[in-house]
């Protein structure tokens, strides 16, 4: 069984501050978890403390029902990518492969076999004689992909894998890192910075900030109900939308008044006298162009962005940007007045203050 247990682990680097800050997690069997969080957070020192390679300040890492703290970890099941690939200069991309299997002593037809599925599949079997200086960062990245594959380890752990691929590569790459988690039946957790990458792969996402999980949850339980203003802005691309607004009690509903467009939710009533001072997240798919006028906002084209077949109207709304998406059907002059109305059911509210979505707090 490979299932992870992180227990209140801490990580001190130095004496004054937490890059780990007490934190816990149940990562199943075969679950593939993504780490998602800004740079410097702790994901790779996460990463790190679960393959045994960085001391554990305070806390567990168990890896099935086994505590490792005192495991090697060569002994630990665990195969790594690294975020700047780590492979040895002195080897060629085969040997750098059959390492590991070596040092596990697996016998060298099965050696060969192996690298070969693997070099076929990452596109790289016509480098295998090769030396890491030879290679493109993307074709390095493909060989620390490789080497950790040969293992067939319990439990995959891969840091950025795909940050230095070109565009095309990497869609590529990140269904076949899908298909890999099905076929190997392993438990992953993958970190990254990419959403689109977040929410394709992860069964569950961790979102991370400063050393502390902020939410952790199914791609769809974080978008459709973000925790806080953080989560929302880090997991929406494009940008979340945020208008200043109020709830108000409406024949016993809570409603959302942003500027007089009033939303219904199903927000319990308590939340308007708790909340007095709200924002609302409105996301650019959520909105849609109207020549409805009553409870519409009406603004005005900054700019278009066409993305394939989608467009990214950018909309100023009172001096502030707002971002509307939609299939491009039509083109749009700067300065033209649209009207814009929103998908009610998709629209959360967050406390000024705490900036924390007061539905997770009701
Ligand atoms: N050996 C070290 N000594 C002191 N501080 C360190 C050390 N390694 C990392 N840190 C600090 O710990 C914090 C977390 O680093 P970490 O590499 O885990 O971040 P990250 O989330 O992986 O960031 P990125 O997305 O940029 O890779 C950072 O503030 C970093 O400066
Ligand atoms: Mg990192």
């Amino acid at each position: 069984m490979s299932s992870i247990t992180l227990k209140s682990l801490t990580k001190q680097y130095t004496e004054d501050r937490r890059t780990l800050d007490h934190i816990s997690l149940e990562i199943k069997d075969k679950e593939f978890l993504v780490l998602l969080g800004p740079s410097g957070c702790g994901k790779s020192t996460l990463l790190r403390m679960i393959a045994g390679i960085e001391d554990i300040t305070q806390g567990e890492v168990y890896i099935g029902d086994v505590c490792v703290n005192e495991v090697e970890p060569k002994d630990r099941g665990v195969a790594m990518v690294f975020q700047n690939y780590a492979l040895y200069p002195h080897m060629t991309v085969f040997e750098n492969m059959a390492y590991g299997l070596k040092i596990k002593k697996v016998k060298r037809p099965e050696r060969e076999k192996r690298i070969k599925a693997a070099a076929e599949m990452l596109q790289i079997d016509s480098l295998l004689k090769r030396y890491p200086s030879q290679l493109s960062g993307g074709q390095k990245q493909r060989v620390a992909i490789g080497r950790a594959i040969v293992k067939e380890p319990k439990v995959f752990l891969m840091d950025e894998p795909l940050s230095n691929l070109d565009a095309k590569l990497r869609n590529e790459m990140r269904i076949e890192i899908k298909k890999l988690h099905e076929r190997l039946n392993s438990t992953f957790i993958y970190v990254t910075h990419d959403q689109v990458e977040a929410v394709t792969l992860g069964d569950r996402i961790a979102i991370m900030a400063e050393g502390k999980f902020r939410q952790i949850g199914t791609p769809l339980e974080i978008i459709e109900c973000p925790v806080d203003m953080f989560v929302a802005s880090f997991i929406s691309s494009p940008p979340i939308n945020y208008v200043d607004a109020v709830l108000v009690n409406q024949q016993g509903k809570a409603i959302v008044d942003i500027d007089g467009v009033r939303v219904e939710t199903s927000l319990p009533i308590d939340v308007v006298e708790n909340h007095p001072r709200v924002v609302a997240g409105i996301r650019p798919e959520h909105c849609f162009i109207t020549d409805e006028t009553s409870n519409t906002f009406a603004m005005e084209v900054l700019f278009t962005e066409i993305i394939g077949t989608d467009v990214l109207l950018h909309l100023t709304y009172k001096g502030s940007d707002f971002i509307v998406k939609k299939s491009f059907t039509q083109t749009y002059e700067k300065g033209q007045k649209l009207y814009v109305g929103l998908d009610a059911s998709h629209v959360n509210v967050f406390d000024k203050n705490t900036q924390k979505n007061v539905r997770s707090l009701s």
